[in-house]
C-alpha cells in the first residue's frame, strides 16, 4: 500500500506540477501507519480516475481521458442510498442524450470495513429468463443475474426480450437486495432503419448508456470496488456484439430474413451485409433521437490521434488488440494496421472476482 501510494502521490504532483510533494508523502504515510489506509483528496481522486481511463488497454475511446467528470460519493456505503446515488448517475450521465463520460465513487475497502458493492456489471442491463424449453428471452448474458434478482425477491419483469434489470446492491456481510431503476433514469432507443420501413417489426431496442459497474477503480493502492462509470457508445458495440452475437441476441439471421438474403450458404455473405445493415441502424436511431453515439471509423482515427499526442508527452500507451480492433471492417481502420503491447498500472479499472462467483459461496439467501 505504502509503495503504491507513494508512486501515486508522486505521478500526481508530477502531471499536475503541484511541486515537492515531501509534505503530501509524509502525511500519506503518517495515515496508512496509524490507520492501515489513507483517504485521497479530492483532486487526487479525480486525477486516479482520469489517469485510470487513460490506462485501460482495451479501450479505444481514451482520447478524452482527461474530460471524465467525478461525482464523490464516498460517503455512502448503505445499499438503498447506493441504488438512489446510481440511478442519480444515470440521469446526470444520460442528459437526454448528450451523454457525458461521468464516474461516481462510492465508499472504498478499508481493512475494518468492506465496501457495498453492485452485483450487476452494468447499470442498465436486460434480463435474461431461461424458458423450461432451454432458450432465453432477453439477453443471454445476464441469465445469472436475472436469477440472482429473482431469488433476491424480484418479482421478474413483463418478460419482454428488453426488460431492465434491478440493482442488486450488497452492503458488506449482508445479502443483496434489489432496487428497481426508476423510469426516469434509463434512456433507451428503438432502433428504425435509413430505408427499411418493416424494421420496426423487430422490436429491436437498446440503452443509450453502458455504465460498467462491476469493475474496481484502483488508486494508489486503494480499492473502490463500487465506482460506475461510463462514457458513450459505439455502434458495434450494439450492432455488432450486443444484437448479432450468437451467444447474444443472435439476430442475423431474422435481420437476414427480413432483407430477403440467401443464408443458405456462407458465401452470400448473408452475414457480412446483415452486419451492416444493422450496424446502420443503430447509429441512424440513435443520430435519430438525438442521443450521443460514435462511429468505429471516427473512433480509430481518434484513437490513433490518442497515441500521437501521449507520444508527444512521452507516455507509453498500453492496448490490447484484440479489443480495440472493431468487431466489423477491421482492416478498413487504422488501429488494425499496427501492433500494441498491454500494461498493467495504477491507477487502473480492474475486474474483481466476479461477483456471481461470489454469491454461489453465499448458498441460498
Ligand atoms: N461493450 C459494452 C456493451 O456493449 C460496453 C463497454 C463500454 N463501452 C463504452 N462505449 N464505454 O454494453
Amino acid at each position: 500500500m505504502l509503495r503504491a501510494a507513494g508512486a501515486f502521490v508522486v505521478l500526481h504532483h508530477t502531471e499536475a506540477r503541484l511541486g515537492d510533494p515531501a509534505a503530501r508523502l509524509a502525511a500519506v504515510r503518517a495515515q496508512i501507519e496509524e490507520t492501515g489506509t489513507y483517504r485521497h483528496t479530492t483532486a487526487e481522486l479525480v486525477f486516479g480516475a482520469r489517469v485510470a481511463w487513460r490506462n485501460a488497454n482495451r479501450c479505444i475511446g481514451r482520447l478524452y481521458w482527461n474530460s471524465l467528470t467525478v461525482r464523490d460519493r464516498r460517503d455512502v456505503r448503505d445499499a438503498r442510498g447506493v441504488a438512489e446515488e446510481s440511478a442519480q448517475h444515470l440521469r446526470e450521465a444520460t442528459r437526454g442524450g448528450r451523454i457525458r463520460a461521468l464516474l461516481t465513487v462510492f465508499a472504498p475497502d478499508a481493512p475494518d470495513r468492506p465496501a457495498p458493492r453492485i452485483w450487476n456489471e452494468q447499470l442498465v442491463r436486460y434480463a435474461g429468463y431461461t424458458r423450461p424449453d432451454g432458450g432465453v428471452t432477453g439477453d443471454p448474458r445476464n441469465t445469472g443475474l436475472t436469477d440472482a434478482a429473482l431469488r433476491c425477491g424480484w418479482p421478474g419483469g413483463p418478460g419482454t426480450p428488453f426488460d431492465v434489470l434491478p440493482l442488486l446492491v450488497q452492503e458488506a456481510g449482508a445479502p443483496p437486495r434489489w432496487f428497481a431503476l426508476p423510469g426516469d433514469a434509463v434512456l433507451e432507443v428503438e432502433l428504425t432503419h435509413p430505408e427499411h420501413a418493416w424494421w420496426t417489426s423487430l422490436g429491436l431496442r437498446w440503452h443509450a448508456v453502458p455504465a460498467l459497474s462491476n469493475m474496481c477503480l484502483e488508486i494508489g493502492g486503494i480499492c473502490y470496488p463500487t465506482a460506475p462509470f461510463n462514457g458513450w457508445y459505439m455502434g458495434t458495440e450494439i450492432g455488432a456484439r450486443n444484437l448479432a452475437d450468437t451467444d447474444r441476441y443472435d439476430l442475423l439471421p431474422a435481420v437476414a430474413e427480413g432483407l430477403g438474403l440467401d443464408t443458405g450458404t456462407d458465401r452470400t455473405l448473408w452475414k457480412d451485409r446483415a452486419l451492416v445493415e444493422l450496424n446502420r441502424s443503430v447509429l441512424h436511431s440513435f443520430d435519430r433521437a438525438g442521443v450521443t453515439v460514435t462511429d468505429h471509423h471516427t473512433e480509430s482515427r481518434r484513437f490513433v490521434t490518442h497515441l500521437d499526442r501521449e507520444e508527444r508527452k512521452g507516455r507509453r500507451v498500453g492496448a490490447d488488440w484484440s479489443w480495440i480492433v472493431p468487431p466489423i471492417s477491421a482492416s478498413a481502420t487504422p488501429v488494425f494496421h499496427r501492433t500494441y503491447e498491454t500494461i498493467d498500472s495504477d491507477p487502473a479499472y480492474v475486474h474483481h472476482p466476479d461477483a456471481l462467483e461470489r454469491a454461489r459461496g453465499l448458498g441460498d439467501f
